[in-house]
């Protein structure tokens, strides 16, 4: 049962990378030299809905509260954060070597103390690799001239905590949200963009009343999980666990992961954790060491006192933080995941459709001229196509690539929720109406092309 179980899933994961890649969602980096292993690039696809999923992020966190701002900090980052924030002394992983095959992998990934590619037991002892990816920064390459590709957008966002108070007058409790690429050297990446080298992260830091942390911490933990439902995930695919002492990254306090079932294992989607006091303390206590008012800075420590003013007491406090960070290419994976479906047709045939939600679905509409070469309906369809971009829902698509039941295959396995087609009876018929098909039902109906507007703006808006 369990195998059979095991032998569904592996087909699943390869069904959906060949889809990935025959529809232009994703694909594998520089295949023409090889590849560039643990790194992919979005197509034209992919781009729709990698960017459909982190604006729908966007607009539950920033847009529909009131107590959280955007920030976009660089992804080049001076050492000096990443050593103030401990990155540089602990952010690793234990890694093996195999005598015999000489492959690397992490220690804490083995089964049974073997080697995971030729089964041998001759390992070397584990010893930590750092994961950040060092570059240099300037035309001369010395000792001091590197700098790092940030490890975890979080620290753009506690470097900039007075430049947000400062220009905002925000009070506690109040967050900063961002969306950005993060980059991990991972001793093995694996399982297609799950673990990966260059990712994209949507990370909030969300600044509370020390002693109140705990209670945003359960908070937020229950808000995110719901916006992943409202994703399309599935509650008995969703799991949540609370981290191990001895797991937990060295900057919090307590971690709870959401878990989702992948096809290859259920593994974490997103964490949230307490990080307490710890970075804005980490980035301040140089200016401890210098004295309050020293606004020195030789560039290798921080100027700031990274505190806010408790209107209560009048003092000056460091705020506890509560960060709920989700992986925008694990979020991909899973409304993929969950949104592939095999369904039985009559004849024993199948179709395969992504029954992705609306707001995720690359291609909000195809319009679909029922002759490729009759040049009215192409007309036609490209005014249609016209007037339904304009209502600003997202993609809408002019397919004029071949026969209508192949365009209908085509939408139903990228997700396309509405086809439009235009055939001889939208330009010569009465009151000009034209075809729509529903991608889950398949289910057609007709209606008149002055109605279309508000059919397609009730559907997404
Ligand atoms: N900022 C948390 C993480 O990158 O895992």
């Amino acid at each position: 049962m369990a195998q059979k179980a095991a032998v569904e899933s592996q087909k699943k994961m390869i069904d959906l990378i060949s889809l990935c890649k025959r529809r232009g969602f994703i694909y594998q980096s520089a295949d023409i030299y090889g590849g560039l292993q643990g790194v992919y690039d979005y197509g034209p696809l992919g781009v729709e809905l990698k960017n459909n999923l982190k604006a729908a992020w966007w607009r539950t966190v920033v847009y529909e509260r009131d107590d959280i701002e955007g920030l976009d900090a660089s992804i080049l980052t001076n050492r000096y954060v990443l050593r103030y924030s401990g990155h540089e002394a602990t952010f690793a992983d234990p890694l093996v070597d195999c005598r015999k095959c000489k492959a690397r992998m992490r220690a804490d990934h083995l089964v049974n103390g073997k080697c995971e590619k030729c089964g041998s037991n001759d390992l070397t002892e584990p010893r930590p690799f750092n994961m950040m990816f060092k570059t240099t920064v300037g035309p001369v390459v010395d000792e001091e001239s590197y700098a790092y590709l940030r490890p975890e957008t979080a620290q753009g966002i506690f470097t900039n905590f007075q430049n947000v108070i400062d220009s905002t007058a925000r009070r506690l409790p109040f967050g900063i949200a961002q969306i950005g690429k993060a980059f991990r050297n991972e001793i093995t990446p694996r399982n297609f963009i799950f673990r990966v080298r260059e990712f994209e992260q949507m990370e909030i830091e969300f600044f509370v009343m020390p002693g109140t942390d705990e209670k945003w911490h359960k908070d937020w933990v229950e808000m995110r999980v719901d916006w992943w439902k409202k994703q399309g995930l599935a509650e008995e695919n969703l799991e949540l666990v609370h981290q191990k002492p001895e797991e937990l990254a060295h900057y919090s306090k307590a971690t709870v992961d959401i878990l989702y079932r992948f096809p290859h294992g259920v593994e974490e989607l997103e964490g949230i954790a307490n990080r307490t006091d710890y970075d804005l303390g980490s980035h301040s206590k140089c200016q401890d060491e210098l004295g309050l008012n020293a606004k020195v800075s030789n560039n290798e420590h921080s100027t700031a006192k990274l505190t806010i003013r408790d209107l209560a007491t009048e003092k000056d406090l460091v705020p506890f933080v509560i960060e709920p960070s989700a992986g925008v290419d694990r979020g991909v994976l899973a409304v993929l995941t969950e949104a592939y479906t095999e369904e039985a047709l009559d004849e024993g045939k199948t179709r395969i459709v992504l029954k992705l939600k609306p707001h995720l679905a690359p291609i909000k509409v195809a319009v679909i001229p029922l002759a490729r070469n009759n040049e009215a309906l192409v007309e036609k369809a490209r005014s249609i196509k016209n007037m339904l971009q304009k209502l600003g829902v997202g993609r809408i698509l002019l397919e004029n690539s071949g026969n209508i039941g192949k365009s209908y295959r085509r939408h139903d396995e990228v997700g396309t929720p509405i086809c439009v087609t235009v055939d001889f009876e939208t330009i010569e018929g009465e009151g000009e109406t034209v075809t729509i098909r529903d991608r889950d039902s398949m289910k057609q109906e007709r209606i008149s092309i002055a109605d279309l507007s508000d059919y397609v703006r009730k559907f997404y808006l």
